[in-house]
């Protein structure tokens, strides 16, 4: 698969992967600070909590979700009484103070405040210090006190993996911001997932779309050792609880940026408004704009193996598809399906018109550039079976060793199951994404070199050797050594070797 050279590709990083080195004078603190510091504070931090959980509970009796309340005087009271409880529980967490640039606007000037880079639940401070709403993912609700103290600020819950709900946030959020000021700001966290703050991934448009002016805010933590991040991929929820609890002092700086106002394009375009928020979110905080998003997540994720070695033409590809709407409606049984009208047409080349058909889409320009990206040989035809393999791995990043089991279904000759070497090459190109594929290193260990094999014979291969990918195969841009390119036949399929 090729990149369709549409626009420059930015998808070498992987900013959902957090890896912390330790010095030995930071072993020793980290253990010194375990059995001294580390007992007091967290013990410190839940007394706080557990405190605030009954004005939080009083205030949340007889509170209607839909109804904004009147502020009487007890209610300040409550509130100030949070507030100061709150920011005890942050002192003794080692936030001994925040610095604070610039200011928070009125709620009639900017009902909205998008704050980002989002790294982990300290990111909760400025909510804290400023009581605002906030929109976060359902389960939050259930968690035993922290989730009474979060629905004091009102929330608006989102269910994450139901398309309804995520219509009916955007509209209750739509509601409350354009009810002249009466119900409290919201903060936003528009990455909608966390990330090591090396650079602004896509913006949700949720904030967006309502189209009033919103104040960007940006987060800083200008630590030597990064403890507050919390990826994907590296230390969990409890251990940076316990990293940042170990440090003497946690430095965190809160920047609320003047409000930006869209103009009328924007307003009409909440893509492109969210787009200009992050540009200038980006610039201020000088990290670079990254184009993954939350749905990205597992294909940069992908480990193993069989895991994906360059993901930036499988990543544009899954925008396409998603774009295309063929990624929605996958599951499984769907996955067989296209396996199997793969199988039927037998290799056959398919133009743009025979393509769009065999999917059932009107020819358009993003079905255009899914067809080009498999079109190597440059003459306007693709193979099916590439696009399926290609659907497989998006689809199921985390299975890569079902989506193979497909993957040789629709080249296996019908009596053995066997795949010859040349198909399990341009196989293996498409689910690591990479290009010029050598398996004479693979082939040549095998007991008896007969140019073929079976899943079951490669499955077990993978098994036994975990080094698979650095030792048995060759590709363009290998970690280790380069391969020699085979030369391709005018039809695109790779020349048989002569040995
Ligand atoms: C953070 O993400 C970048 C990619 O944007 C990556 O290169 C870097 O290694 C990551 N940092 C850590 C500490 O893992
Ligand atoms: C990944 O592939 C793209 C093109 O498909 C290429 O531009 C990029 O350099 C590759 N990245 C690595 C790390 O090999
Ligand atoms: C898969 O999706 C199709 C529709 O695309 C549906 O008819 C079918 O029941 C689904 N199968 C499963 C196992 O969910
Ligand atoms: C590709 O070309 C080779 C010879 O150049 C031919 O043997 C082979 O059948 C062709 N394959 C297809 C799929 O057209």
């Amino acid at each position: 698969m090729k990149s369709s050279n549409i626009r420059p590709s930015r998808f070498h990083k992987n900013p959902f992967l957090h890896e912390l080195n330790f010095t030995t004078a930071q072993k020793i603190q980290i253990g010194l600070m375990s059995v001294t510091v580390f007992p007091v504070r967290l013990l410190l931090v839940c007394f706080f909590m557990l405190l605030a959980w009954p004005f939080a509970f009083v205030a949340l009796l007889g509170r209607s979700e839909f109804a904004v309340e009147p502020q009487t005087c007890w209610r300040r009271i409550v509130d100030v009484c949070l507030r100061v409880l709150m920011r005890a529980m942050w002192f003794c967490g080692g936030f001994h103070w925040v610095k604070v640039k610039g200011e928070k606007a009125d709620p009639s000037e900017a009902p909205i405040l998008t704050v980002a880079p989002h790294s982990a639940y300290f990111d909760a401070i400025p909510v804290t210090n400023t009581m605002c709403s906030i929109v976060t993912k359902l389960e939050g609700k259930s968690l035993p006190v922290w989730g009474t103290l979060m629905s004091y600020i009102r929330p608006v819950f989102v269910y994450r993996s139901d398309q309804d709900s995520r219509k009916k946030t955007v509209e209750e959020i739509k509601r409350r911001v354009t009810s002249g000021g009466q119900w409290p700001q919201f903060m936003i966290f528009p990455e909608g997932t966390c990330t090591n703050r090396s650079g602004l991934v896509l913006f949700k448009v949720g904030a967006f779309i309502p189209g009033l002016p919103v104040q960007p805010v940006i987060l800083r933590y200008p630590n030597q050792l990064d403890t507050v991040t919390w990826t994907w991929q590296g230390p969990g929820g409890l251990k940076i609880l316990w990293l940042t609890l170990c440090q003497v002092h946690n430095s965190m700086e809160i920047e609320y940026l003047p409000v930006y106002t869209p103009s009328e394009e924007e307003r009409e375009n909440p893509a492109l408004f969210a787009n200009n928020v992050r540009k200038l979110m980006a610039k201020a905080l000088d990290v670079p704009l990254i184009d993954l998003s939350f749905d990205d997540r597992d294909i940069c994720l992908s480990k193993g193996p069989l895991g994906i070695f360059n993901f930036s033409s499988l990543l544009e590809f899954n925008q396409l598809v998603c774009r295309l709407g063929q990624k929605a409606a996958t599951n499984s049984s769907k996955m067989e399906e296209e396996a199997t009208k793969a199988c039927k047409l037998q290799g056959e080349w398919l133009s743009v018109e025979s393509f769009a058909q065999c999917l059932g889409l009107p020819v358009s320009d993003t079905l255009k550039q899914v067809h080009s990206m498999f079109d190597q040989n440059e003459d306007g035809n693709i193979d099916y079976r590439h696009y399926v393999i290609a659907l497989l791995t998006v689809c199921r990043p985390t299975k890569p060793k079902e989506n193979l089991k497909l993957a040789f279904k629709m080249y296996e000759t019908q009596e053995d199951g066997n795949v010859v070497e040349d198909d399990l090459a341009t196989i293996l190109e498409i689910m690591l994404g990479v290009e010029d594929m050598c398996l004479s290193g693979l082939f040549l260990s095998l007991e008896e070199d007969t140019g073929k094999i079976t899943y079951d014979e490669f499955c077990q291969f993978i098994d036994q050797h975990p080094d698979f990918v650095s030792n048995y195969i060759r590709f363009k841009d290998h970690p280790s050594t380069l391969c020699l390119g085979r030369a391709k036949n005018s039809n695109g399929s790779e020349q048989k070797k002569t040995d």
